[in-house]
């Protein structure tokens, strides 16, 4: 079975609506770095899904997450990022704790049956790899080391040690494209020598060196230099988590797309090399990944024009080239609920 999915699952609402609900809020996704929470009180906005999240480090040194929803009427607490000493919603000054819990509602001993015990934020997860910050709203899901797998062995057999990078720079973006056609083609290299000339000069696209690998969590491409000197590799996490590292001096660069809505989609990507990184070489690698994002763009947002036209039901996937989007796609379906 080689069809795509549906496309009305590209344009229709209800769709989004579950796969915000059963694949995005049970996942694992990446949120940011350490670096952004270096000091106790130091906390970041982000969200998952729907859902707002709010991930600060503790006075004890730990990291934790909440859902960003106030208890009182459902403002969101905290906005952008920065240092606190409590979390207080901007709305009516109720006031949590770093640990979540809620210290103070103005007004409260006016309310004889107010309790403030089981009214604290709720709790979300937080956890880490390396420096690079995972959340997922789900409280009761697995630990990250689960949805990772293999993922942190094969990049260190890559010559990256995930530890010892340095953040160096975030680069956001929009498309005007469904959240999915986004990852779809991020998951093959089928369009390369197509589309991106200048990545093809330099990678060897062809089937027989330029390698896909499955994995139950996570998908893998293996790309090599066309001189065999280096590989570079890009694995997604599902649903929306890209890790890419491009051969050469040590890096990375993670980021995720999310959906905003059923055709646009909102992405960023933070890059991180080891310390003593050339200029030169910085220079080329963002120069042509800036040049692939571009090419990307118009792909996508083709794809995007061309699904919503209605004029087709569905696409034909061409395997093996495009078996990581067959795994993907039947992800999807599955978490969503159908077959
Ligand atoms: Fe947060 Fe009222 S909604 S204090
Ligand atoms: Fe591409």
């Amino acid at each position: 079975m080689a069809e795509t999915l549906p496309y009305s699952w590209y344009t229709d609402g209800n769709v989004l609506a579950r796969e915000r609900e059963r694949l995005f809020e049970h996942s694992w996704v990446y949120a940011g770095h350490t670096g952004q929470l270096a000091e106790p009180g130091t906390y970041f906005t982000t969200r998952v899904g729907d859902v707002p999240l709010v991930v600060v480090r503790d006075r004890e040194d730990e990291l934790c997450a909440f859902v960003n929803v106030c208890r009182h009427r459902g403002s969101e607490v905290m906005a952008g990022s920065g240092t606190c000493t409590i979390l207080q919603c901007p709305y009516h000054a109720w006031t949590y704790g770093l640990d979540g819990a809620l210290r103070a509602a103005p007004r409260a001993e006016a309310d004889p049956d107010f309790d403030r015990g089981p009214l604290g934020l709720l709790a979300a997860q937080v956890d880490t790899w390396g420096p690079l910050i995972f959340v997922s709203p789900d409280a009761g899901k697995p630990p990250l080391a689960e949805t990772l797998g293999s993922l942190p062995e094969i990049v260190a057999q890559g010559g990256v040690d995930v530890q010892g990078l340095e953040f160096h720079s975030r680069s956001s973006y929009s498309l005007e494209a469904n959240w999915k056609v986004a990852v779809e083609n991020y998951l093959e290299c089928y369009h390369c020598a197509v589309a991106h000339p200048g990545f093809s000069e330099l990678i060897d696209v062809a089937p027989d060196s330029y390698r896909l690998e499955r994995h139950p969590t996570f998908a893998s491409h293996y790309a090599p230099l066309r001189d065999g000197s280096a590989e570079g590799q890009f694995h997604l996490i599902w649903p929306c988590t890209k890790v890419n590292i491009w051969p050469g001096h040590a890096n990375l660069s993670i980021g995720r797309v999310l959906p905003v809505e059923t055709g646009l989609t909102e992405g960023f990507l933070d890059y991180f090399f080891a310390p003593g990184v050339d200029a030169a070489w910085l220079e080329g690698l963002f120069e042509l990944d800036s040049q692939v994002g571009a090419e990307d763009r118009e792909l996508v947002e083709s794809v995007q024009r061309g699904i919503r036209s209605g004029a087709l039901e569905h696409g034909r996937l061409m395997l093996p080239s495009e078996e990581l989007i067959r795994d993907f796609q039947r992800w999807v379906a599955a978490g969503i609920g159908e077959t």
